[in-house]
Order: structure tokens, then C-alpha cells, then sequence
């Protein structure tokens, strides 16, 4: 799922002193970039561009497998055997997601073991949107509808960045995360047509819930994204999260309209100067406080990871005995 446009680690500090060496390879890179080529694993780039996309797309498939686990929680109470399907194949396309993305950070250098690592010892980040619980049925509809939707948003873009084999795994991430926000858009069409009075509530309370951190996925203002600058510059990041997040408001405020639910935002109205929608201030409070680990479940999420890791080793083990069995035998013929 699901960049958050977020880069809380410190700037790395640029070596002061560089060989000529050094400078040479930086300029050509640099000169690379300007004129919109891809980067290959076997290309040399710039430590910090290195560490940044490590960093990037190691919180991008955090936030894959972790978002499994909200909706995962659905999968026995689903109301019919074609929601449970549905919901089934989109939790095993996050997960796949992940997958795409792991492998994509290791052609950095940086192996899973040490990836998973930092996500279960807490050094690294997940979107925060997956620390929220999901209370009824409808959570699932809108998560598909406004998380996924938000997420696509957050990725199309990520289909042109610079670094290839990124690139290339967004283009397949994209396609799938469009069928999962349609899923959770019909799901949620279904209730509020066919639904009972009670159903519709359920669908408006949690479009309640989740609008708001719907907003903060897109990461803090420009202003307060002191790294984002030095990643449009380098073409991983090609939309500002601000911008993201305004065609994000314009395309969903229409979908509201259409699935005839309103959303929590009394200063939500059309701009007629602007030609966007004008929406109310975000509470960057509570996104920092949960960022920081005070969400609702933060813990039971890293909980689950770490379980999920710990009691699937002896199958890490056995595939691993395979393939050594495998290639000796491979050897020995
Ligand atoms: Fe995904
Ligand atoms: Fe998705």
C-alpha cells in the first residue's frame, strides 16, 4: 500500500571532503537525472540517493504487509462467501506488494533479514494509517475505497521514479491497488443502495473514522517536508504531498456524491478561483502522535509481525534445507 510521503529521518550529512574521483561519478549521475534516466541496481549512485530509497521502499513494503492486518481481521466475519473471496485475493496482493518491494530494496543492498529486522524492533516506519482499528464491516469497504484510493494517489507517480527496479514494481503494485479501490467502492455502493438504515449508518461512521487519517497519508505539508525537496530533485518523488493530496480531495469529494455519503469536514467547498476544493485543517497532532507509536494499535500491529516472523521460522528453515538438499544433489549429478 502505501508510501506516506514521510521522511523522518535525519538529513544524512554530505561528506565534506570527496575525491575527484567521486565528483566525477556525482556529476554524471546528476547529469543523468536531469535528463529523466532510469538508474539500474549496477549503476553507481550517490550513498545518500542509496540510503534514501532503501529507506523509502523499505517503509513502502512495511506498509504492505502490515496493512494486511486490519482487514485480515474481516475475513471470518465477511457477509458473503464473494466478500470473503474478494477480500481473501486483496490481502494476498498486499502481501505480494510487500514482496515486490522487498525484493526491490535489496537490489540496494540491503538484505530482507535486515529489513525485517528494523520493522520488528521498531527502528523502522509503517504508514500510520494501519495503526487504527477497524470496527465494523464498513471499515473494510473504506479502507478500500478512501486507503487504497489514497495510496494510488501516493504511487502512480512512483511508476516514473528514477530508480528502475522501483519503477518497474510500482507499475504492477498500481494495477492491483486500482482493483482494490474499486472493490471497497462497490462494497460500500451496495450498502448504501440495497443497505438497511442501520448499514448506511455503519458506512457514514466510518467514513467518519477514516477521512481524516485518509489526509494524513500524504505525509506533513511541503513546508514541513524538509526531505521531499532532495527527492524531487533526484525524480524519486514526483508530486508534492500537498498537491497529492488536493487531487486526492477532488476526485473523492465527487465520489462521496455518488456513493451519497458526506464527509467530516464542515469547511470542505469548492474553490471556484482555485478550481479545487478548499478542505480544513489537518490535526498533526494526533498524526505525530501516532506516528510515535500512541495509535490505537501500534502495538498489537508490530505484535502480530513479530509473532507472524518468530512462529514462521521452522518454514524459513525447511525451504532453506530444500534448497541446500536441492543443490547438492544439483552438484553430485
Ligand atoms: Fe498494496
Ligand atoms: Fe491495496
Amino acid at each position: 500500500m502505501y508510501t506516506q510521503a514521510m521522511d523522518t529521518a535525519p538529513q544524512e550529512a554530505r561528506k565534506a571532503v570527496r575525491s575527484a574521483e567521486e565528483a566525477e561519478l556525482e556529476a554524471r549521475f546528476e547529469a543523468r537525472i536531469d535528463d529523466g534516466a532510469f538508474i539500474e541496481a549496477k549503476d553507481w549512485m550517490p550513498e545518500h540517493y542509496r540510503k534514501t530509497l532503501v529507506r523509502q521502499i523499505s517503509q513502502h513494503a512495511h506498509s504492505e504487509i502490515v496493512g494486511m492486518l486490519p482487514e485480515g481481521n474481516w475475513v471470518t466475519r465477511a457477509p458473503t462467501l464473494k466478500r470473503k473471496a474478494i477480500l481473501l485475493a486483496k490481502i494476498q496482493d498486499e502481501g505480494g506488494h510487500g514482496l515486490y518491494l522487498y525484493a526491490a530494496a535489496e537490489t540496494l543492498g540491503t538484505s530482507r533479514d535486515q529489513l525485517l529486522d528494523a520493522l520488528h524492533s521498531g527502528k523502522a516506519k509503517y504508514s500510520s494509517i494501519f495503526n487504527y482499528p477497524t470496527l465494523t464491516w464498513a471499515d473494510v469497504g473504506v479502507i478500500g475505497w478512501l486507503v487504497d484510493g489514497a495510496a494510488i494517489m501516493n504511487q502512480i507517480p512512483l511508476c516514473r521514479c528514477s530508480y528502475a527496479p522501483y519503477a518497474r514494481a510500482m507499475i504492477r503494485v498500481c494495477k492491483e491497488e486500482s482493483f482494490h479501490q474499486r472493490q471497497g467502492f462497490d462494497a460500500l455502493n451496495v450498502m448504501m443502495r440495497e443497505g438497511t438504515e442501520a448499514q448506511r449508518a455503519m458506512v457514514q461512521d466510518a467514513v467518519n473514522r477514516w477521512w481524516w487519517p485518509s489526509l494524513m497519508m500524504f505525509g506533513p505539508h511541503d513546508s514541513d517536508s524538509p526531505n521531499s525537496a532532495q527527492s524531487m530533485r533526484w525524480g524519486i518523488k514526483r508530486i508534492s504531498n500537498d498537491d497529492l493530496r488536493q487531487k486526492f480531495v477532488d476526485a473523492t469529494v465527487e465520489q462521496a456524491k455518488v456513493l451519497g455519503v458526506s464527509l467530516p469536514d464542515p469547511l470542505l467547498q469548492w474553490n471556484e478561483a482555485r478550481g479545487h476544493y478548499d478542505f480544513g485543517p489537518i490535526d498533526w497532532a494526533e498524526f505525530w502522535r501516532v506516528v510515535g507509536g500512541e495509535g490505537a494499535c501500534n502495538r498489537e500491529r508490530l505484535q502480530a509481525r513479530v509473532d507472524a516472523w518468530e512462529e514462521g521460522a521452522w518454514v524459513r528453515e525447511a525451504a532453506l534445507a530444500h534448497a541446500r538438499k536441492q543443490q547438492t544433489q544439483a552438484e553430485a549429478a
